[in-house]
């Protein structure tokens, strides 16, 4: 059950759209003006929001708590306010005294930051309304609460009822707002993910507390892309941007050890180098175990089936589990072959060449199909000294060598392991 709000007949409840009143017209009648971004000044961060923050426009942050979502938000401010932006962080979890320990451990004492530590909704409005800041942050949108409904802070309604505050509230006043979320352990209830119709764009932080690399993708971006990914390293002085993920990514690789294979894999729009890791071990359960962090359990089962079945891989009786090395997540069946080449060293016991580099998604068959963006996978494998590139022959075609980096195109598993001497 879920609080709402009795909407007041007028005022506060009718959102100010303006307008309205016009009546249709031709859409090629309508001015595409640019909206109003200001960058920053992380130019990771506003690679992900498209350029910049949209004035007006609300942006939720969401993670696990201790991913560092408040750090990103603090840096933020001070790059804002670097820049002689005025900023508003409204503190509902921390105290004052709390965030400036932070901020000081980041290196930053700006004047311009302001801080409130403030759980009132329409508290914060009044706060903008008096401050003008150039941007808001929240932190976070679970602790406010609105005088509108009766129930306890965090819960559903009250999280949903205090968003939209703030979200009419930028709208009106041209105020970007970003806002703080955690994603709850319940899963979705009250979390970030209730918001995320309201407001108009959504980044996730992810990445696991026992490394420091974090990925920062947007999910939804009414003024840009969803396609981008910036990838950080928590560190002693907050979060670092990471020019180049693929090294981070591959920094301790092992050399010559079985089941262990690069996979070129796309980020958004960005080629990204990742190691897969598998590991075979004779089971002594009647129900062998698998395990995949970082990939899709059921994604793996299948494979692990064309494996047994095309490729007379006796893996029913063997625990296999799998990996992705730095805590990321990949969702793209263009993990598919990298998956299957670890997994199969690793039951052979036959390393892999250092210097290869695999992509390409496996059917039912053993086949292996296409997947997009050769050419800049390719491009990738060379930038970070790769030699060899083994892809679905369908997309290798044509493909030219990029400083001495070979595409091999491969149409089956069979193909696969002739390429890596998997036999
Ligand atoms: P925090 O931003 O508080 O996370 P969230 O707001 O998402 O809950 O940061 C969480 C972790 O980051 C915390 O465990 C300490 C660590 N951290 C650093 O390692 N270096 C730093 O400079 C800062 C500020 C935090
Ligand atoms: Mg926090």
């Amino acid at each position: 059950m879920v609080e709402e709000a009795v909407p007041e007949p007028r005022g506060r409840g009718a959102r100010a759209v303006g307008r309205s009143g016009e009546g249709p017209r031709p859409l090629a009648a309508v001015s595409a003006g640019e909206s109003i971004r200001r960058a920053t000044g992380l130019a990771e961060l506003d690679r992900v929001l498209g350029g910049g923050l949209v004035q007006g426009s609300v942006v939720l942050v969401g993670g696990d708590p201790g991913i560092g979502k408040s750090t990103l938000a603090l840096q933020a401010c001070g790059a804002l306010a670097r820049q002689g932006l005025p900023v508003l962080y409204v503190a509902g979890e921390e105290s004052p005294e709390q965030v400036r320990l932070r901020a000081d451990r980041l290196g930053m004492a700006e004047p311009g930051v302001l801080i409130v530590a403030e759980t009132g909704a329409e508290a914060v409005t009044d706060l903008i309304a008096s401050s003008r800041p150039a941007a808001v942050v929240v932190d976070s949108i679970q602790t406010l609460h609105t005088s509108a409904l009766g129930s306890a802070p965090g819960s559903v309604g009250q999280v949903r009822e205090s968003a939209g505050v703030l979200v009419a509230c930028a709208k009106a006043s041209g105020v970007a707002c970003i806002l703080v979320g955690h994603v709850t352990k319940e899963g979705t209830l009250a979390g970030p993910r209730v918001l995320e119709h309201l407001v108009d764009t959504v980044l996730y932080f992810e990445g696991d507390g026992a490394h420091a690399l974090r990925v920062l993708r947007a999910v939804k971006n009414r003024f840009g892309s969803t396609n981008e990914v910036a990838v950080f390293e928590m560190g002693e002085g907050g979060l670092v941007e990471v020019p180049n993920p693929s090294a981070a990514f591959l920094a301790e690789r092992p050399a010559g050890a079985p089941g262990s294979v690069v996979l070129a894999t796309l980020e958004g729009s960005r080629p990204v180098l990742v190691e897969i890791q598998a590991l075979v071990s004779r089971s002594g359960l009647a129900m062998p175990r698998r395990a995949a962090i970082g990939l899709d359990p059921g994604r793996v089962a299948l494979l692990l089936a064309v494996l047994e079945k095309r490729m007379r891989l006796p893996l029913h009786d063997q625990d296999v589990f799998l990996n992705v090395a730095g805590g990321l997540r990949v969702e793209e069946p263009a993990a598919d072959l990298a998956v299957v080449a670890a997994v199969a060293s690793s039951a052979r016991g036959r390393p892999i060449a250092d210097d290869a580099v695999v992509w390409g998604e496996v059917g039912l068959a053993g086949e292996v199909r296409g997947v997009g963006r050769a050419e800049a996978r390719l491009r990738e494998a060379a930038r970070q000294g790769f030699r060899r590139c083994i892809l679905p022959a369908s997309t290798a075609r044509g493909l030219a060598a990029i400083d001495g980096t070979r595409a091999e195109g491969i149409a089956a598993l069979d193909q696969l392991f002739t390429a890596l001497g998997l036999g």
